[in-house]
């Protein structure tokens, strides 16, 4: 089923973030077997959703928060260095377990992108974890592409990084 037709996807409102917050979790506990995400990656990004110029959006489904995506400015060092000119970083891209393969991740995307090319981005990266198929297959297939760029987490879990145009 096809649920980007009929879902909606927009900035979040202020009040609408643990919501956004709780599908992230949520979905990372089913993806990783019932393993939270840390506690402090937790806290560290409800802190960056509420930075002032943060890009946060949902997907709607009626008044349920079914999906969300951020998007902040690219940093050299991996976040520790100087603003990248051009360079949107992506996080927090999820779906409500019960509606993944119905593409909404897709949907959030696309919508994540064109906001890019409005505030005038030119590229995007994300990280995703390399054996989480559903993500990777899902970047792939809208033109993202590895950079080669490869991290250990801080729980020995390989990292892979992409990149791609923002206009793909
Ligand atoms: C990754 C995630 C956001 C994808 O959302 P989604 O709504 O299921 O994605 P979509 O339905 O748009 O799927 C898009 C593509 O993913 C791939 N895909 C869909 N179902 C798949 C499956 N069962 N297995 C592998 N790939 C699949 C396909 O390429 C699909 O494109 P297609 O439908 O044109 O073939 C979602 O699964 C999720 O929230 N996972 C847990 C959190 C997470 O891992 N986030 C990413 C961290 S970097």
């Amino acid at each position: 089923m096809d649920e980007s037709r009929t879902a909606v996807v927009r900035p979040a409102e202020t009040e609408e973030l643990d919501r956004a917050l709780a599908v992230w979790q949520h979905a990372h506990v089913v993806r990783r077997n019932g393993r939270p995400l840390p506690a402090g990656h937790v806290t560290a990004s409800a802190a960056r959703v509420r930075r002032p110029g943060a890009l946060v959006l949902i997907a709607l489904d009626g008044d349920a928060v079914v999906g969300t995506v951020a998007g902040e400015q690219g940093l050299a060092q991996d976040g520790a260095g100087a603003p990248v000119p051009g360079l949107m970083h992506l996080c927090l891209l999820s779906v409500a377990p019960d509606r993944w393969g119905h593409r909404l991740g897709h949907l959030l995307l696309d919508a994540v992108a064109a906001e890019a090319a409005e505030r005038g981005y030119e590229r995007l990266q994300l990280w995703t974890h390399a054996d989480n198929l559903r993500a990777n297959r899902l970047y792939k297939s809208l033109r993202f592409r590895r950079t080669g760029r490869a991290l250990i987490d801080p729980w020995g879990e390989l990292l892979v990084q992409y990149q791609r145009p923002v206009a793909g």
